[in-house]
């Protein structure tokens, strides 16, 4: 089953496009990396599918539907995306408490989510005081509110210090474990390639790769086959 799928997806900021013409699919239950280079398109293409870019042109769809389609989209989607601004003066707790009374969902699952980021003993310190690796599990945790079945993470390892980039790899893990679809970006080559079972590469907008992890690195590593297939190889 498809779970996220991009379609022939453009958009222009003035003349050079961002994402060209890009399509793409990811399969339900499955870990899926999206990698490449700096300012080859990856945040833009997540920020459509999550509707908070509009498409030049092209269409994107999450579990069949467009992102403002979806019922309860809380349930179906959660997205970690560098753009998620929070209330610096309210705590991690106040913060979170706010997005599940928006989205409906009972004050209980806040704990929850702050216990699954390990962010419980901060969650009454306010979020300008958070280090980035703290404000990066808040929005991990954001995320999750709504037990989403479909995980969308740009660069989630981002700040993240080494115990915490193997607690996300654990997390991820975790997730596919229990049927989830994980759509993570990342420059993080060495540790993306333990936890993904597909990758889609873009470069300069445009896909270049997709498929299972082996088709695409064949007997390379996923580092030596990225720099292969974006042009960034040493020869
Ligand atoms: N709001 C915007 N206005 C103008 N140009 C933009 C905007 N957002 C992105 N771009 C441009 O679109 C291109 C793709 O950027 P994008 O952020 O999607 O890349 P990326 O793959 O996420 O890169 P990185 O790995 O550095 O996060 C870049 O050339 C960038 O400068
Ligand atoms: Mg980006």
């Amino acid at each position: 089953m498809i779970a996220i799928a991009f379609r022939g997806l453009t958009k222009t900021y003035g003349k050079v496009p961002a994402v060209d013409n890009f399509t793409a699919e990811v399969q339900a239950g499955r870990v899926t990396g999206f990698l490449g280079p700096n300012g080859a398109g990856k945040s833009t293409a997540l920020r459509c599918l999550v509707g908070l870019s509009r498409p030049t042109k092209g269409r994107t769809r999450i579990l069949g539907k467009r992102y403002p389609q979806l019922k309860n989209p809380l349930h179906h989607v959660g997205a970690v995306l560098d753009s998620r601004g929070f209330h610096p003066g309210l705590t991690g707790y106040q913060n979170l408490r706010v997005l599940a009374s928006v989205g409906g969902l009972p004050g209980s699952r806040v704990d929850e989510v702050l216990a699954q980021v390990e962010l419980t003993e901060a969650r009454n310190k306010r979020v300008k005081g958070y280090s980035l690796g703290m404000k990066q599990r808040l929005s991990l945790a954001a995320a999750l509110l709504g037990d989403p079945d479909v995980l969308i993470l740009d660069e989630p390892a981002n700040g993240l210090d080494p115990a915490g980039i193997a607690w996300l790899r654990g997390f991820i893990a975790t997730q596919a474990q229990a049927g989830k679809t994980v759509l993570v970006s990342s420059h993080q080559l060495a540790e993306l390639e333990n936890v993904v079972d597909d990758v889609i590469i873009i470069n300069k907008g445009k896909l270049v790769a997709s498929g299972s992890l082996h088709d695409v690195t064949g007997d390379q590593t996923l580092e030596q086959a990225f720099l292969r297939l974006t042009g960034g190889a040493q020869s």
